[in-house]
């Protein structure tokens, strides 16, 4: 009786283990698809609105205090209301306030209603 009590440990032992082991793979996966995609499932909307505004930071620059490629008005500054209006323009295709619409709208086609209105806010609180 004892052995089979044993062997029933051992099993639940391995089934832990193999269930950590998952998890971990899991965890690698979605931080290797990070710089990959924006559907990464985020804790919330701000954190992922800062997270993808790392790759508009590369133009902007972190505190929104470039100009795009010696063109863009600054993003610092601006309301949520104005950015998220700019944002949806250059999605729609019908803004280009300096020759560099389409380029904007590559940035920005992707991102769903709800991810605008959250970069949009975080954009606003750029100092
Ligand atoms: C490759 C460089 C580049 C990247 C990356 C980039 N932008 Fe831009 N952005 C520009 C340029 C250039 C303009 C000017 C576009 C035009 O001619 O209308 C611009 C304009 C803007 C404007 C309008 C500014 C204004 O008030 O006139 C907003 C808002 C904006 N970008 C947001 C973003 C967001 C959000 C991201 C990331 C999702 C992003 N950009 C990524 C280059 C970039």
């Amino acid at each position: 009786m004892d052995s089979v009590k044993n062997i029933f440990s051992l099993l639940a032992a391995v089934a832990l283990l193999a269930g950590c082991a998952q998890e971990k793979n899991k965890d690698a996966n979605q931080s290797m698809k990070i710089n990959v995609t924006h559907k990464k499932p985020y804790k919330d909307a701000a954190t992922e609105a800062k997270e993808i505004y790392q790759a508009c930071a590369s133009c902007h620059a972190i505190d929104g205090k470039t100009q795009a490629l010696g063109k863009s008005a600054l993003l610092a500054g601006q309301t949520a209301q104005g950015i998220e209006q700019k944002i949806r323009g250059y999605k729609s295709g019908s803004i280009d306030l300096t020759g560099n619409g389409p380029l904007m709208k590559v940035q920005v086609e992707e991102l769903t209603d709800s991810q605008i209105v959250a970069i949009s806010k975080y954009i606003e609180t750029l100092k």
